[in-house]
């Protein structure tokens, strides 16, 4: 079954911890930590104190960080002390120095994933396939939740999914920006194992009845 990432961008900040416990307990599977310097993307975020702090109220969940930042090696450590259980960086940010960084995460112990903006060719990041536990699709540009999902983003994803039968790997393929109740069919016929949601989870009146609809 596809897995529920739940975006912690659009939770309210003030009672952050009350709701990642309501989206873990509507059925969201893990929590999706997205982190912006004000360099790679024109917003900021949170960092690092914030997730230790998440990970000290709720030690069970699983931490998947979203790295939307211009050196993600320099500062996997500081996410993977604070609980993070698979780090994500951009392809974009990184250029010449990909295989490096996916060592930096690994050296952490946490599980290495690659993401790749919605104006990227998907082909950027076949070289790099085997190497990663999981490649995330941006459907909207990142910086900031609530965007329309980009109408191209399945193709994009059924390309890299094809790609990873061709080679026989199976990183596991995540979709974030826009997914809601109509869009994540569209994801997951295309492929993706994974729906990173915000706004259409912490927006909704029935977090549960919304983590449901993206299942199908
Ligand atoms: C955007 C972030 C997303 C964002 C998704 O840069 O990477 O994770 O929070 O938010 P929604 O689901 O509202 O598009
Ligand atoms: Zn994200």
């Amino acid at each position: 079954m596809v897995k529920i990432s739940a975006s912690i961008l659009s939770a309210d900040f003030a009672c952050l911890a009350e709701d990642c416990r309501r989206a873990l307990d509507a059925g969201a599977d893990w929590l999706h930590i997205d982190v912006m310097d004000g360099h790679f993307v024109p917003n900021i975020s949170y960092g690092a104190p914030v997730l230790s702090c998440l990970h000290k109220a709720l030690p069970q969940a699983y931490y998947d960080v979203h790295l939307m930042i211009s050196d993600p090696a320099g500062y996997a450590a500081d996410f993977a002390r604070a609980g993070a259980d698979s780090i994500t960086f951009h392809l974009e940010a990184v250029p010449g120095k990909v295989e490096q960084t996916i060592q930096a995460i690994r050296d952490t112990g946490c599980k290495a994933g690659i993401s790749i903006r919605p104006g990227t060719p998907v082909e950027e990041v076949f070289p790099y396939l085997a190497l990663v536990d999981m490649v995330l699709v941006m459907s909207v540009e990142p910086g900031f939740g609530g965007q329309a999902f980009l109408p191209a983003s399945p193709e994009r994803l059924a390309a890299l999914k094809a790609e990873c039968l061709r080679r026989g790997v199976s990183p596991v393929l995540q979709v974030d920006g826009g997914v809601n109740g109509v869009t994540a069919p569209l994801c997951v016929q295309a492929g993706a194992d994974n729906l990173v949601a915000g706004s259409s989870l912490f927006r909704a009146a029935d977090l549960s009845a919304a983590v449901r609809a993206m299942r199908g």
